[in-house]
């Protein structure tokens, strides 16, 4: 299924989770397949765009894009989005990244201690928040995974990063899975789109990314 509505179009997917390393062997992470991103980014080649992935640590085999970066942390993740972002038109952020880091990483194996443990824990940088709220920002698109009150927390979100467009889920349903349910939430409201496979749900999803943008270039 070619066509070419992105035809000339430059793509930025991040996907996955992030891995926040405690020490030399463990780290913090998600349940994050990236499935979904890596779908959206197929679906994006597939309509004509010029795609480049930053991917998150997945056991997916990486897809045939014009330019692939794997991650491992979301302070490298931003700072590929960065090195990026000057070039792209369209940014569609799916990565789960990780909300915090480890303070101090221990480059050694920790051992174990007699008593509790504690790490701790500071905030990572907001990727999508660091780039959608730039002076001249590309077209930005954000991800939500919620377990509850997904159409509210969801709006919220998309007006705290002041994002055009918001892909809503519910995080039991989409995680790991094949399949889902999306509510796009943009200027005119809600659209549904029913439960399908990921791949039919991301090629909706570009469709509908491509007729926001276009619109938002006519104005
Ligand atoms: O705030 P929350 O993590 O639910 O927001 C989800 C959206 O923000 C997703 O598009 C995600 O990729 C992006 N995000 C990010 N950097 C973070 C946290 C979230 O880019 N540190």
């Amino acid at each position: 299924q070619m066509d070419t509505l992105l035809l000339g179009k430059n793509i930025l997917v991040t996907a996955g989770p992030t891995y926040e390393a405690i020490d030399a062997v463990r780290g913090i992470t998600n349940k994050s397949s990236g499935k979904m991103g890596y779908a959206v980014a197929k679906a994006a080649l597939e309509m004509g765009a010029k795609v480049t992935l930053i991917s998150g640590p997945t056991c997916l085999p990486s897809p045939a894009v014009d330019k692939f970066i794997p991650v491992v942390s979301a302070d490298e993740m931003l700072r590929a989005v960065q090195t990026e972002v000057s070039q792209i038109d369209i940014f569609i952020s799916v990565a789960a990244v990780a909300d915090y880091r480890v303070a101090s990483i221990c480059l050694q194996k920790l051992k174990k201690p007699i008593n509790n443990l504690s790490i701790e824990l500071i905030p990572n940088p907001d990727i999508l928040m660091t780039i959608s709220t730039l002076p001249k920002p590309p077209f930005c698109v954000g991800f939500a995974a919620e377990t509850q009150d997904l159409e509210k927390n969801a709006a919220v979100k998309r007006n705290k990063k002041k994002l055009p467009l918001l892909v809503a889920n519910l995080a039991q349903d989409a995680i790991g899975s094949d399949e889902n349910e999306l509510i796009l939430l943009d200027d005119d409201g809600k659209h549904i789109l029913p439960k399908a496979a990921k791949i039919e749900q991301a090629r909706r999803l570009m469709k509908h990314i491509h007729l926001l943008y276009n619109n938002k270039l006519k104005k």
